[in-house]
């Protein structure tokens, strides 16, 4: 470890900078798997991660229900590619829904190799389960724990090779030089600092951003930091508009209660015992797109055919060991959170903020505006999930576009030279940090987080319109200005976490800025974005992207065409 300094009243900083060719931030799937391309592409590489947390307590850990691909004997990638484009309300771009739909089954046997242990049928194949908004069973799983069972795999492959992994480091700052991104600004949890890494290429993999709403399927390190660092540094998000709210999460708690329950046959039932999924999707029931169940769901409970603000998942009929087989983890978080034991009662469960199907702005190789910035993973948007995400796909797509961002960063940084940018960056984030440890006042970085937490939840949730989404953006501008004021009880060196909740929070108002602006331009209903005021879907004047670039004042907002190749909207 290099040595820091102390000056003066100074924030400790590094005085050398390291150098890699390639910086990969966030250490889930994507990462990891952009990771091992790049090197498996260009074995010479010198390749380092960094995460804000161990790898293995990524996020991607939590994916419970599976992942998607065409392997059976009756699909095609044809087929994925249709539902993926149908489910995202025709907001996706089909060249690049193509290219993660073809390349999915290959993807998966590589996964196989590297040690994933699928569940298998009868037969002794990968097994798959029915999800929503898919017409044939391919979504492949372990069990109810799949995120766990690849991210495990992963992590293995990258000890095997060595990869460098920068533990428990968080980058504040994206350096840009000359108009392109040559490496990072990061501090050091452990020991306390920052320190300049300069690199060729930087992947931006760090995850979602969903704890901009209070209750959230996410972990409460998914701060949409990756967004917030290529807005900063001028990227353009697209699509942030678009937040999926996964139809079953646990009463009070928000956790997650996977898809598969449904996918294996658990229904939803109301106050008066009916599947009411009947009204809604008569064909579909509850395998409906997770918009559809989510706004059903919503609709039972505003009308009063709720169960203490929530609905039942009912899985009795699907018996003792069928549930012990297949969906192990979510018997054990309803015993251990809501104290139900779905062999013998009903599981209360509500939507819940899950998934940003938005992000920063790539093309289909990870490529961003900014040269030298990649961006893969649930961070990024390529766009393949358009308006709504299928259940399935977001593990996929960690897969098949984290490989393609390793592969075209790896190939962008063969042979260029080592350029160490200039200083200045470094400097920056340090007065910035200071100016947070000198605070001085009452408000703590939790106080303000709460309360955006809760004004999107109420105002962005499943049901929008521009009266509560104009309260939202009015409270997020005062909360952007709180965020900088915010008083830091730990001003110490090692192990801050007070101080990367500050910054977090000042990443999630980035995010959350973005989110409102995009929402409320958006005159129309599509998918995830719900409007009461305009309920209709209205492909004339919004069958098109929204991008979001940072200004002084707010994001400003400009728009771009949605890739169609065969699949017109209908
Ligand atoms: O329901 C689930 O298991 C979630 C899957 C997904 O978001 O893809």
């Amino acid at each position: 470890m290099r040595a820091c300094v102390n000056s003066g009243s100074r924030v400790k900083m590094s005085t050398r900078m390291t150098h890699h060719d390639l910086l990969i931030v966030g250490a889930g799937l994507a990462g990891m798997r952009a990771a091992i391309a790049a090197l498996t592409h260009q074995p010479q590489l010198d390749v380092a991660l960094l995460s804000k947390v161990h790898p293995v307590r990524s996020h991607s850990v939590a994916a419970q229900g599976g992942i998607n691909a065409a392997l059976g004997e009756n699909d095609s990638w044809e087929a994925h590619a249709f539902d993926t484009t149908k489910g995202g309300q025709y907001l996706g771009d089909q060249d690049a829904i193509e290219a993660m739909c073809r390349e999915a089954p290959a993807d998966i046997l590589d996964l196989e190799r590297m040690g994933v242990i699928f569940s298998r049928d009868e037969r002794g194949r990968i097994a798959q389960r029915p999800f929503g908004g898919a017409g044939f069973p391919r979504t492949c799983y372990a069990a109810d724990r799949t995120g766990h069972a690849l991210l495990h795999a992963m992590y293995e492959q990258l000890l095997k090779r060595q990869i460098r992994v920068y533990e428990e480091w968080y980058v504040t700052s994206l350096i840009v030089d000359d108009g392109a991104c040559r490496g990072v600004v990061a501090w050091d949890l452990l020991h306390g600092g920052l320190h300049a890494i300069g690199a060729k290429a930087v992947i931006v993999a760090t995850g979602g951003s969903g704890r901009v709403f209070l209750t959230s399927t996410n972990a409460v390190i998914n701060t949409g930091d990756g967004m917030a660092l290529a807005y900063r540094a001028g990227a353009p998000l697209e699509d942030m508009e678009f937040v999926q709210f996964h139809p079953t999460t646990l009463k009070d708690t928000g956790i997650l209660i996977t898809e598969g329950a449904r996918g294996e046959g658990g229904y939803l039932l109301n106050t008066l015992g009916e599947r009411f999924m009947k009204n809604y999707a008569p064909e579909q029931m509850e395998l409906a797109t997770r918009s559809a169940v989510s706004l059903a769901i919503g609709q039972e409970i505003a009308e009063g055919r709720g169960v203490d603000g929530c609905v039942l998942l009912d899985l009795r009929h699907l018996k003792r060991q069928r549930i012990l087989e297949r969906l192990p983890q979510i018997r054990e978080l309803a015993i251990e959170f809501a104290g139900v034991d779905p062999i013998e009662s009903p599981i209360p469960v509500r939507p819940g903020a899950h998934y940003q199907m938005g992000g920063v702005q790539t093309n289909q190789w990870a490529e961003t505006e900014l040269p030298g910035l990649y961006a893969a993973g649930e961070c990024a948007c390529v766009s393949v999930h358009g308006a709504n995400r299928l259940g399935g796909n977001s593990l996929l797509e960690t897969i098949v576009f984290g490989r393609r961002a390793g592969v075209r960063a790896a190939e962008s940084v063969r042979g260029a030279a080592s350029r160490l940018p200039s200083g200045g960056t470094l400097e920056l984030e340090q007065a910035r940090i200071a100016m947070l440890m000198a605070n001085k006042g009452s408000e703590r970085p939790w106080q303000v987080r709460d309360e955006l937490g809760k004004v999107l939840s109420l105002h962005l949730g499943i049901f929008r319109t521009q009266k509560s989404m104009t309260e939202a953006g009015d409270k997020v501008r005062e909360l952007k200005a709180r965020a900088t004021r915010v008083v830091l009880q730990d001003r110490g060196n090692v192990f801050n976490t007070d101080l990367i909740q500050a910054l977090e929070l000042q990443a999630l108002l980035d995010v959350a800025e973005t989110i409102v602006a995009g929402a409320l331009a958006r005159e129309e209903s599509r998918g995830a974005h719900y409007r009461s005021d305009f309920p209709r879907r209205d492909d004339a004047n919004w069958l098109r992207h929204t991008l979001a670039s940072r200004t002084p004042d707010g994001p400003s907002l400009r728009y771009q065409r949605v890739t169609v190749t065969r699949f017109p909207p209908k």
